[in-house]
This record gives C-alpha cells, structure tokens and sequence, in this order.
C-alpha cells in the first residue's frame, strides 16, 4: 500500500482511509493529504506536530484519473462527451496553488474546453510529484462498504479487471464516487415509451458517433437544462432536420434560451411524453399539471403528437451511486430532508424585495437538496462520522470539492467532530440561514418555488440586469461563499 506519510513518527498511529473514486474529488483528496504533509516537512513540523496525517488508498474503477472529465468511456462510467466546453467561467475554476498563468501562460476564453480542463487539473496534482497517482489502485470497483462495530473498521471489498475480490480494513471512508455518476432515465417515462420503434439514449451516450442520431433526423430531448442545451446545438451544428424539447418545469437553461440558430427547435414547456403513436414510430406528450407539494403530475387532455421522432435523448439528469454502501452508511436516507418542523415555531423570512407581493408564504416541503442534509455533518455522516462525502454541491463544483476535501482532512487529522447535539444544531442554524435567503428557499421550500412559477413571464425577476435581481442573485452567492468558507 502507497504510504503518504513515510517519515511519520508512528505510522501505527495513523488511521487508514479508503477513498472511493479518483474524480476531482478523490484526486483533489490526495492533493489535500500530500500538500499538508509537504507544509510539515518544510516546517519540520513532522517530527514534532501532533497532526498524524492519514495512510490513503484510492480505488478507481475505470483506467485512470479524471472522473467525467474523461471522455474515454472506458470501464462504463459516466464520462463528458469529447466536444464539450463548460458552462462555467475559467475563473471560478482556477486553483490558487496552480495558476493559469503558471499553466497556460496565455489569455483563456471564458469558457474552456474539456480537455483543457481535465489537463490543468491533473497537472496541479502531479506537479510536485509525478508519482502521485502511484496509490491509486486503478481499475479496480469498490463493491461494497460495511461497517464493523466490533473492530470499528470499514471492511471493504473491492473487484479487480483480473477478477480478483479482495477485503481491506480501514479506519475511515470517503465516499468521492461521483454526484453525476448514474445516469439517470426517470421509470414511468422509459416504461410509457417501451413500444418506441426508434433510438432511445441517454445525454451521457454521446458520443463520436452522434451524427447518426442526429443528421437529418428528428429528435426529442426529455428534460430542459445543460445537457439539453448543449446537445440541442450540436445537433444543430450536425445537421439535425427538426428538435423538439419538453420541458416538465420550464425552470431549466432551454426555456431560458430565447433565440436558437436556424429555425429547427420547438420548446414545449409543461409536456411530458404519455405515449407512443401505434406504428411506433412518434410519441405523444401531454400537458402536465405539477402539484409541487405533492411532487405529483397530473396528466391533462391538452396533447401534441409527434408523427415521426427518430431518437429520443433523455436529458434527465444524473443520480449519486451509492449501492455500494451498506444502507446504514448512505447519507440519502429518509430522514435526510429538512422540514417545517426543523424552522422555529414563529418562523417567518426576513423582509426582502419580495415580501410585499409574496406575503408570508408557508413553508411547504422541503426538497432533498445536496448540500443540505440532515444526515451529514460538513461532509461527515452524523450517525457515524468515520464515513465522509466528497461531493459538489454548489455553483463551482471543482472549486466546493477542493475546499471540502481540507475540511474532511481536518476531520481526520484534528479529530473535531462535535457531539450529534452540536451537529444538529449546526444543521438547523444552517437551514435557518438558508431558509432565509430568496434563491436558496426557492431551491428548498417548494411552495416557495409555487410561488415563483405564479409570477408573470416578465416578472422582473426574469430579468438579469434589474437591479433587484442583481442583488437577490449577489446574496445568494455570499450565501454559497460563506458555506463554503
Ligand atoms: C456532462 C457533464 C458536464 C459537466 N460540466 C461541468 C462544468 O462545465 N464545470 C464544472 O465545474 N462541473 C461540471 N460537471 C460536474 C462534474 O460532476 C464535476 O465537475 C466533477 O467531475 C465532480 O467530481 P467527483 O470526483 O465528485 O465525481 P466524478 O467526476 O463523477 O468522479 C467519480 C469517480 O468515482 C469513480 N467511481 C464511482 N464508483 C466507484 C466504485 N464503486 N469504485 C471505484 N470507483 C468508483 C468513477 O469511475 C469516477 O472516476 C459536469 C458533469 C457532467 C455529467
Ligand atoms: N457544458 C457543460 O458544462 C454541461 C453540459 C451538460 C451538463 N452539465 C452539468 O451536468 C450536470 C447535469 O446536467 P443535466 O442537464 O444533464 O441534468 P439536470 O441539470 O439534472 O437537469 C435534468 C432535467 O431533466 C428533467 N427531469 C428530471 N427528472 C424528470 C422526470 N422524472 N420527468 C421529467 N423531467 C425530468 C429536469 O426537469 P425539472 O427542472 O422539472 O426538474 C431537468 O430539466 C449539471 O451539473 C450540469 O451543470 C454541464
């Protein structure tokens, strides 16, 4: 096993931690442990300091490191498609102890392209060691994650391309497997379209191949946020004849989109696929009334039918992987959702530029929300803190990955779990503060969010640059920020 630590004073001392997946999460993990212990050793702190840094084995079920921003494809994990850019500026990407400037040398663009960024990001963690990716155990799928009471030790056995099972024991978990790394079909919908004739796949199938799904044909996109987005343009670049993309909320980058090139794109806002046509080659869509307390659609007689759809590409998203956890060790149990039982009793928002028009609204149900969870103390699950998440949960993913991986380390090394009361607590005061703020309680409370989808179209809300807006959106991110912080 790679020993991070060699020139610890007790290695016998040091806790064992087994990380799941070399992603950003899990690479940025690696980092975190190596760039402490190269402090200490400048500092001479190692000898001397009580800080005992962990012994940390990383399994990696595909090849090699990168997560989904591979495009490989290799060993059947999620990964990004080879063409794509990000939507997110260069800058909220950029890591302080590996510059742009240091790597690039030159002006970016704002948005940058795949490739480009998985380079930078392997080069920061290789940069002071080129062997740093020695204690990865690639190619190699962790299956399942118990927790032995009697030990107090993981027992985790993992499966590798040779066939080989082995079990490990370890001190701690850290669970980096991914937020986006199953793709996700919704069940009821992929069940109504069964007697489809055409292709059905997935955003994540895309591939070199995707002209054949898209020249001359007619497509529909399930779903309306980047993923439909982005694939909505390459098939237009690809020669798409006709897209048509529904949209079950609206709330996504689609519907946003005001204008697309060539006039090929049909955006239904509210319809969702009902249906197939009897020669099984199109599909009918409904209407569909959403109840958000209820998280419940109701199909109305409103219909559209599609006469001839050649593919159909579920853009509906991603789910967590977390089967290979035993279920007392997963952090998205019943009981991870806040609600209207965790606000005080005399709960109401504070004043804002929307109170006049809104009233108080009551809080409704609270949507299950990544980085909010009952069950997880800053990364650390509350029913057994030895078991920790890596995973992105606001607008910068990379950038909330990094700062958390420092935050399990100091949970590893400063042994600074509170007591389950002072978790909770934690916890609610957190909900309190988010609960507070516009963007954030309509991210929670879906009555919040009923009564943003009551607003007219041309609600100010909707537009960026009223001032208003602008400060809704500024406090909302402040709000990110000091989280983070
Ligand atoms: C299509 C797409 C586009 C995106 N674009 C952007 C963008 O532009 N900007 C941005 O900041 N973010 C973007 N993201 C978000 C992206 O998820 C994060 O940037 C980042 O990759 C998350 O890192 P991670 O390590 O948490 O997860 P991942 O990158 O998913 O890595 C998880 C790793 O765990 C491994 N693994 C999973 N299960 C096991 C197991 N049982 N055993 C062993 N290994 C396992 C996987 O093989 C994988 O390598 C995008 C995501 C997708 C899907
Ligand atoms: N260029 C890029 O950088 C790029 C490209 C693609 C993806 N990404 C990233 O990848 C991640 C995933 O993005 P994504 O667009 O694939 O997924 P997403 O953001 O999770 O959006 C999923 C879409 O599917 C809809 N949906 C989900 N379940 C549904 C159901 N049961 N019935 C009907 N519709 C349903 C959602 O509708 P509702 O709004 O109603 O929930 C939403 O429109 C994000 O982090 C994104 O930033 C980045």
């Amino acid at each position: 096993m790679y020993n991070p630590n060699p020139t610890n004073r007790d290695n016998g001392t040091a806790p064992t931690v087994a990380v799941i997946g070399c992603g950003p999460g899990g690479m940025f993990f690696l980092h975190a442990v190596a760039t402490k212990r190269r402090e200490m050793e400048q500092t001479q702190q190692i000898e001397s300091s009580n800080c005992v840094l962990p012994i940390v084995t990383c399994f990696e079920s595909s090849s090699s490191p990168g997560g989904v921003w591979k495009s490989d494809r290799n060993g059947g994990t999620t990964n990004m498609y080879e063409a794509l850019w990000t939507n997110g500026p260069h800058f909220a990407m950029e890591f302080f102890d590996h510059t742009y400037d240091e790597h690039f040398g030159c002006a970016l663009p704002m948005y940058l392209p795949r490739k480009l960024v998985l380079e930078y990001l392997l080069a920061r963690v290789t940069k002071n060691d080129n062997k740093f990716f020695d204690q990865v155990k690639f190619n190699t799928t962790v299956q399942s994650v118990k927790y032995d009471d009697e030990m107090s030790k993981f027992v985790i056995q993992t499966l590798d391309k040779t066939g080989s099972v082995s079990i490990g024991h370890f001190d701690k978990c850290i669970w980096a497997g991914g937020k986006n790394s199953n793709p996700y079909i919704p069940k009821a919908m992929a069940d109504v379209l069964s007697s489809f004739e055409g292709r059905i796949m997935h955003s994540s199938q895309t591939d070199e191949n995707f002209d054949m799904d898209t020249n001359g044909k007619s497509v529909l996109i399930v779903g309306d946020n980047y993923s439909a987005e982005d694939l909505t343009l390459q098939a237009i670049k690809l020669g798409v004849e006709e897209i048509t993309i529904c949209s079950r909320s609206g709330n996504g980058t689609a519907c946003e989109t005001e204008a697309w090139p060539g006039d090929k794109v049909d955006v239904l806002e509210g319809f969702l696929p009902t249906g197939v046509t009897n020669d099984g080659r199109g599909v009918i869509l409904s209407m569909s009334e959403y109840d958000f307390d209820k998280d419940k659609y109701t199909e109305t007689s409103d219909t559209r039918t599609l006469e001839v759809v050649d593919t159909i590409i579920f853009c509906t998203g991603y789910s967590s992987n977390y089967g290979m956890l035993d279920a007392s060790l997963r952090p998205d149990n019943e009981s991870a959702c806040f609600s209207k039982d965790d606000l005080p009793k005399d709960w109401k928002m504070t004043s804002n530029f929307l109170s006049e028009e809104f009233g108080d609204v009551p809080v409704g149900r609270i949507q299950n929300h990544p980085g909010l969870q009952r069950t997880l103390y800053r990364g650390a699950l509350i029913s057994n803190p030895s078991m920790m998440f890596l995973k992105e949960h606001i607008d910068v993913p990379l950038l909330s990955l990094d700062v958390q991986t420092w935050l399990l380390l100091a949970h590893i090394t400063e042994n600074n779990i509170p007591s389950v009361n002072e978790m909770n607590r934690w916890n609610k005061e957190q909900f309190i503060n988010e609960m507070d703020n516009v963007f954030q309680r309509f991210n929670l409370d879906m009555k919040y969010k009923e009564a943003f989808d009551d607003m007219d179209d041309d609600h100010w809300t909707e537009d960026k640059f009223d001032e208003r807006t602008i400060e809704l959106i500024q406090e909302y991110y402040r709000l990110q920020f000091r989280t983070l912080a």
